[in-house]
């Protein structure tokens, strides 16, 4: 496994396999890898001949408020992983290799990115259409992954990548849990145990929105507020939103769909915890 600091040398190196026939696939992470980047790396290694994993904290995607100072971080652990699911290529850039000090650009989108995270980390998926634009420029890959986890992130990066033309395939990938429900995230670290019980109310409040939708009576407006009272009536649990909308334009849904998304957001303690489930309705 190859292990690239500079743009550049990721350019090249894919760019001959690229030129020898080969399918490139895209696994951009932060790095804090857990099973559930192990499992978007699996997913690439299926399907693609090359597999380019990136670790980069990106300031750009957080708040002055939130956790970059101390986002966990741990480069050694997290290249063995790669090296074990099988990545061929891991780009470990530096801030200052991503983003020049006069750099102007930046790529925004208007509709999605307003939305449920967007009001509530303003600026923050800025920062990610502005690295991952800039990741698919350096890598150029076939295929790019992402997780189900951070379901309005991909939706956002489907939207870049039609609107902007990349001739990609954004594949979107299961969400991952730990055996009781919880759903991995490098932010899990966190939590301290009584919050990692608390925090488990996520999924079982996903778990009764599914049993909702499966009766006729309930809507979407009548589960998502179901799920606001059982996160709210969780002691240390204090939810950002819990809503149930539409797959695609996350916009509230008037009827019964056939399916739908239920989206949380929650501050478990300190730590702010995202999770979701597709409903079926029928
Ligand atoms: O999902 C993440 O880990 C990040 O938002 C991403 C896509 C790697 C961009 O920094």
């Amino acid at each position: 496994m190859q292990v690239e600091a500079l743009p550049s040398a990721v350019r090249d190196v894919v760019q001959s396999h690229r030129c020898g026939g080969k399918r490139i696939g895209l696994v951009p992470t932060m790095g804090a890898l857990h099973v559930g980047h192990v499992s978007l790396m699996d997913a690439a290694r299926r399907d693609c001949d090359f597999v380019v994993a990136t670790i980069f904290v990106n300031p750009l995607q957080f708040g002055p408020n939130e956790d970059f100072d101390r986002y966990p971080c741990s480069l050694e652990h997290d290249l063995q992983k790669c090296e074990a699911a099988g990545v061929d290529l891991v780009f470990t850039p530096e801030t200052s290799q991503m983003y020049a000090a006069d750099a102007e650009s930046e790529v925004r989108l208007t509709g999605l990115t307003r939305k449920l995270e967007g009001r509530h980390r303003p600026g923050h998926f800025d920062g990610v259409t502005t690295v991952v634009a800039k990741l698919f420029n350096i890598a150029v890959p076939d295929l790019a992954y992402f997780g189900q986890k951070d379901y309005q992130q991909q939706l956002i990066i489907r939207q870049m990548v039609s609107d902007l033309d990349w001739g990609l395939e954004i594949v979107t990938c299961p969400i991952v849990r730990e055996d009781d429900g919880l759903a991995m995230s490098s932010r899990n670290r966190y939590l301290s145990p009584a919050d990692r019980e608390r925090s488990l109310i996520l999924f079982r409040a996903l778990s009764r929105a599914q049993e909702l939708a499966q009766t006729a009576s309930e809507t979407p407006d009548s589960i998502a507020q179901q799920l606001q009272q059982l996160i709210s009536g969780t002691d240390g649990v204090d939810p950002d939103y819990a809503v149930v909308v539409d797959c695609e334009t996350l916009e509230p849904l008037p009827q019964r769909p056939e399916r739908a998304v239920a989206l949380i957001a929650a501050r478990v303690g300190k730590t702010r915890l995202i999770d979701n489930q597709i409903l079926r309705f029928r």
